[in-house]
């Protein structure tokens, strides 16, 4: 499992990578991801793959006047699922974000009632912090500084 960017070889088939019902409402569509992305200089979209087959894709935003990345767009599609992709790309979002050498804190959010999502980031090292004020669960990494910087 590697992360790339999204670049033209890829955006057409990012976009068509839909969640079935029953997960669709836990996040924007990837469609409306990309269209923001394209608004927003800080925003870091990222293929997901496998080989070379697109099982998912990943946002995040790591401004550099901020210690704080975001993590805000994740999705394995429906078929890829199970496999440990989802756990994978959390890794490898955050060995980039560390990479980066400024973020001292990552935040994520997500449905409170999405399972899935609470136990994969939990395994990850993330504490919920509470609902912020759309109803979401915040949670939060945080980085001792030296750590920070490795
Ligand atoms: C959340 C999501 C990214 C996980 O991806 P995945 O590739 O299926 O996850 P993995 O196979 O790596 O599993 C990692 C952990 O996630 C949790 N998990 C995954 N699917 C789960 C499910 N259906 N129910 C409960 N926990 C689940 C488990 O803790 C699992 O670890 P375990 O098997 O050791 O218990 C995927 O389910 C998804 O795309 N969901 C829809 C979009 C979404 O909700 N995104 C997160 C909010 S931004």
């Amino acid at each position: 499992m590697r992360l790339a960017p999204v670049d033209d070889t890829n955006r057409t088939a990012i976009a068509a990578m839909v969640l079935g019902e029953s997960q669709a409402h836990f996040l924007a569509s990837n469609a409306d991801s990309l269209a923001e992305a394209e608004e927003d200089a800080d925003a870091r979209p990222r293929a997901v793959l496998a080989g070379d087959q697109l099982v998912g894709f990943l946002m995040y935003d790591a401004s550099e006047s901020e210690s704080e990345a975001r993590i805000y767009r994740l999705m394995i599609a429906p078929d890829e699922q199970g496999k440990g992709y989802g756990r994978a790309v959390v890794q490898a979002a955050l060995s980039e974000i560390r990479a980066l050498g400024h973020v001292r804190e990552v935040s994520i959010c997500y449905d409170p009632g999405n399972e899935a999502a609470r136990r994969l980031y939990r395994a990850a090292g993330f504490q919920e912090k509470g609902l912020d004020e759309d109803g979401e669960m915040i949670a939060r990494l945080v980085w001792p500084a030296a750590e920070a910087r490795r």
